[in-house]
């Protein structure tokens, strides 16, 4: 038996279309053991470039057990083929370690967690083609690296700032947008919009939101608005590495890593992500822009940083962070609009559109 088949759901499409679009350069395939073994322990893949995070296609122990002396594995998505892979290694590991590594974590309240316990147990790795990409309603936004950096460079853009974001967009998040315009000469804004976890906000409410806010005010020549389709996997710090390598690879020259980066609940501090990537600082061929605070403070009658504002250490209680439970107490009280929080414009562009997500996507 040399070749078989095996059916991919959206999420493992979406890896095997960013390996091969470069998205996740250097990788040119799902991880192998020895890759995965590395990039778990090490944050690096075993030549040492940095690399915080698995990406790996996973099976069934049934599916490992079939995979088993092949050589070329078929990929197909809701019947049509999308992919070869040159099968390499089929392994597993131990997953609770693995997730202790990775997540800092293994309980299972923590989604990123939750949902690497519920991928098949076994993981086949090795080079990929993507034979077929699938058209999806985000495909007019979805740039490939290639096409982003002649994008930029047909602007003239030399410096341009990546900008990760899984949420509509706040006051907290537009003050980071301004302080990549006045550095950069261009700035890339690429929400997240693969698989996330049940209440987050829909690619949908996140792109009209980012729409309204550039069309009315911020300067749209110098702005790009695109989208990674690929899952968000909760991974704060490590995931804040993994963010910068994959907007290097668009042709970004900065990006921005601002509180809290991917955490989710209270499982990393504020600002771990500031020091994880100093790590790295020089290895990643994109530099980190590390920024502090935004919130909104009623003495300095807007929103500051900590870097900025006096009053967070004298007299905290006139500060107010923007934090994801406010926002959703404004957009689930019909559309109540905090303009200290939120641009009434952007919240009264959401009406009538699905704005969080209901169920856990695969
Ligand atoms: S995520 O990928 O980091 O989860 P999110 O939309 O929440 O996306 O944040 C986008 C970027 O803005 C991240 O760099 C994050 O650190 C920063 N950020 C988001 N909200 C705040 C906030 N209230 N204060 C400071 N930085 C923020």
């Amino acid at each position: 038996m040399n070749d078989i088949l095996l059916s991919v759901n959206l999420r493992q499409y979406l890896e095997l279309e960013k390996i091969a679009i470069g998205a996740f350069a250097p990788l040119s395939g799902f991880m192998n053991e020895d890759e995965f073994m590395s990039v778990v322990k090490r944050m690096r893949l075993p030549d040492s470039r940095p690399f915080p995070l698995p990406v790996v296609l996973d099976l069934t122990r049934e599916q490992a057990r079939e995979a088993h002396g092949a050589r070329v594995l078929t990929l197909v998505f809701e019947g049509i083929e999308v992919g070869t892979m040159v099968i390499e290694s089929i392994f597993t590991c131990d997953k609770k370690a693995v997730a202790e590594e990775v997540f800092g974590t293994s309980e299972t309240q923590h989604p990123g967690v939750a949902h690497f316990f519920k991928m098949g147990d076994w993981f086949i790795g090795g080079g990929v083609r993507l034979t077929q990409r699938v058209i999806s309603e985000f495909s007019k936004y979805e740039l490939t690296p290639d096409e982003t950096r002649a994008c930029f460079a047909e602007r003239g853009w030399r410096t341009v700032v990546g900008f990760q974001t899984r949420n509509v967009p706040h006051k907290a998040h537009e003050y980071l947008l301004r302080l990549a315009l006045e550095q950069a000469d261009g700035l890339f804004i690429q929400p997240l919009v693969g698989r996330k976890k049940r209440g987050d906000y829909t690619p949908v409410a996140i792109m009209r939101g980012y729409q309204t806010l550039i069309d009315h005010f911020l300067p749209p020549q110098r702005i790009l608005l695109g989208v990674l389709s690929t899952a968000m996997r909760y991974a704060g710090p490590r995931e804040a590495i993994f963010h910068a390598i994959i907007r290097r690879n668009y042709g970004c020259t900065h990006f921005i890593v601002g509180r809290d980066h991917a955490g989710v609940d209270q499982y990393y501090g504020k600002y771990d992500a500031h020091e994880l990537t100093r790590q790295f600082d020089g290895e990643l061929g994109i530099q980190i822009m590390r920024c502090f605070g935004p919130f909104y403070c009623a003495l300095c009658s807007g929103i500051s940083t900590e870097r900025t504002c006096p009053h967070i250490e004298s007299k905290p209680e006139v500060t107010r962070q923007i934090n994801g439970t406010d926002m959703r107490a404004m957009l689930l009280n019909g559309g109540i609009c905090n303009p200290e929080f939120m641009r009434p414009e952007v919240l009264d562009s959401l009406r009538g559109l699905p704005v969080f997500i209901e169920g856990d996507e695969e």
